[in-house]
């Protein structure tokens, strides 16, 4: 009797043991955090009298002819389904009641493709493995799309950020307009889903906090070797190698942003990417680099002297920057507004600016409230961090247990007549990564110190 005919597909690749399958495409993460994520969605969408929501992957760009940047789909796309193939879409149509229907659109298989690509999930084996209620192809898009909407009250999608999902918009509206003599009512209304998404974004669920965690200690470790690697005679790009080593070692996929590796003058440059400079002996050296594990950021930034000694000037602007991060931190709490911390900051480093006699005639007041300071500080102190590097979150509201914001003041001082020069090129700037708890900021970034001692002998060690 015949065995059943080898064939590229599931099933018959299911049988086989692990160690002979091709690597599957990123499982989501274990746990139902994405099922409630949309069960919480839909509760809001329900409030509103119900629609039908629409997220888009998004799709693979070109770099050059057949050469692709690396795929990463849309940050609330993400949050929502955890399903990390590009061209995939997410539909969940809520009624009134709340109750709802989820559907996921993905690539269907392509056994010639796969040589190429990877295997790709495929509708057969996504809505179980996503937590969909089901999965279709993306071939059949526009037509459950159509079906869904029709009598549904409204649209919930991105406007104005995806070109090909204004253009369905359209489409499906028009195709539903069409149906009206067939007594179908169309939605007649478009909102904008981004604000709802980043209001539960803004508010880490453990399985985020836990995710960042790991970030965080891959980049903490990635800084701790950059720092003992270094000594005068690197180049820039020899230090950010020794961070993209670690940070691809231990497991992270890419780099949350490109990474900042700044020596001598290049410090007071605030997103100067590393370069080719050769740094030099009794200059400072400004990482800020952070790894993207599973869709999380990290971001850390340490300032520390290429020699392994901070001179004088140095470490007396060193230590204003770090008193203005420990007021920033100390600033961080559950119903302070976002600008504290901020304002905390700026205190800390004007004064500093004052006691080391780089601003004149000038009360601490007037310092601030002239917006003289800007010239050696000229940034906000911090920002939200989750699945983006600048996490969504409405700046305007107090802030609250759950949510991860960095703490990063600066202090950057070019060469100028009226400066001394011992001050000159000297930029620092620190950053960690703190999660807001009903105790106030609990760092997650602090794998790697800020003190200028412990500095100083970490990198003679
Ligand atoms: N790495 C960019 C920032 O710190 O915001
Ligand atoms: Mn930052
Ligand atoms: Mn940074």
């Amino acid at each position: 009797m015949n065995g059943p005919e080898p064939r590229f597909n599931d099933d018959f690749l299911s049988q086989l043991p692990a160690e002979l399958r091709p690597e599957e495409v990123l499982l989501p993460p274990h746990g139902d955090q994405h099922l409630r994520r949309r069960e919480c969605l839909a509760a809001w969408i329900a409030a509103q009298g119900g629609g039908v929501v629409v997220l888009c992957a998004g799709e693979e760009i070109i770099r050059n002819r057949d050469n692709p940047f690396p795929f990463r789909s849309h940050s609330d796309f993400l949050y929502m389904t955890g399903f990390p193939e590009p061209d995939a879409w997410w539909i969940m149509r809520v009624d009134a009641k709340g109750e709802s229907e989820s559907i996921l659109a993905c690539r269907p298989r392509d056994p010639e493709r796969e040589i190429w690509d990877g295997v790709r999930v495929g509708p057969q084996r996504a809505a179980e493995r996503f937590h969909m209620d089901r999965a279709i192809s993306i071939e059949s898009l526009d037509d459950t799309i159509i079906e869904l909407a029709a009598n549904m009250p409204a649209f919930y999608a991105h406007m104005g950020i995806h070109a090909e999902l204004d253009e369905k918009l359209r489409h499906w509206l028009n195709a539903l307009r069409a149906k009206g003599r067939a007594g179908v009512n169309a939605p007649d209304r478009i909102v904008d889903i981004s604000q709802a998404i980043a209001r539960q974004r803004l508010i880490k669920d453990n399985f985020e906090v836990a995710t960042m965690q790991r970030a965080a200690d891959i980049s903490a470790q990635a800084h701790r070797r950059a720092m003992r690697f270094t000594t005068p005679g690197h180049h820039e790009f020899e230090i950010e190698a020794e961070l993209l080593h670690h940070f691809r070692a231990a497991g992270a996929q890419s780099v949350a942003y490109g990474s900042i590796v700044a020596s001598g003058p290049h410090s007071c440059i605030l997103h100067h990417r590393a370069g080719s400079r050769r740094i030099r002996d009794a200059e400072l050296v400004l990482i800020d680099a952070g790894c993207e594990l599973d869709g999380y950021a990290s971001d850390i930034t340490r300032t520390y002297p290429a020699s392994g000694k901070f001179s004088g000037a140095q470490r007396a602007v060193y230590d204003v920057v770090v008193a203005a991060q420990e007021a920033a931190i100390a600033a961080t709490r559950p119903g302070a507004a976002f600008s504290e911390p901020h304002d905390a900051a700026v205190r800390v480093l004007a004064q500093g600016m004052m006691d080391l006699k780089l601003v004149k005639n000038q009360s601490l007041d007037g310092l601030i409230e002239s917006g003289d300071y800007k010239r050696f500080y000229m940034h906000r102190t911090g920002h939200f961090l989750g699945l983006d590097v600048h996490d969504v979150g409405d700046v305007n509201t107090p802030l609250a247990q759950g949510m991860v914001m960095t703490i990063e003041p600066g202090f950057y001082i070019r060469p100028a007549a009226d400066i001394a020069q011992e001050f000159w090129n000297i930029g620092i700037r620190i950053e960690d990564d703190a999660l807001v708890t009903a105790e106030g900021a609990r760092l997650l970034t602090r794998g790697v110190p800020v003190n200028a001692d412990e500095i100083e002998g970490l990198m003679r060690g």
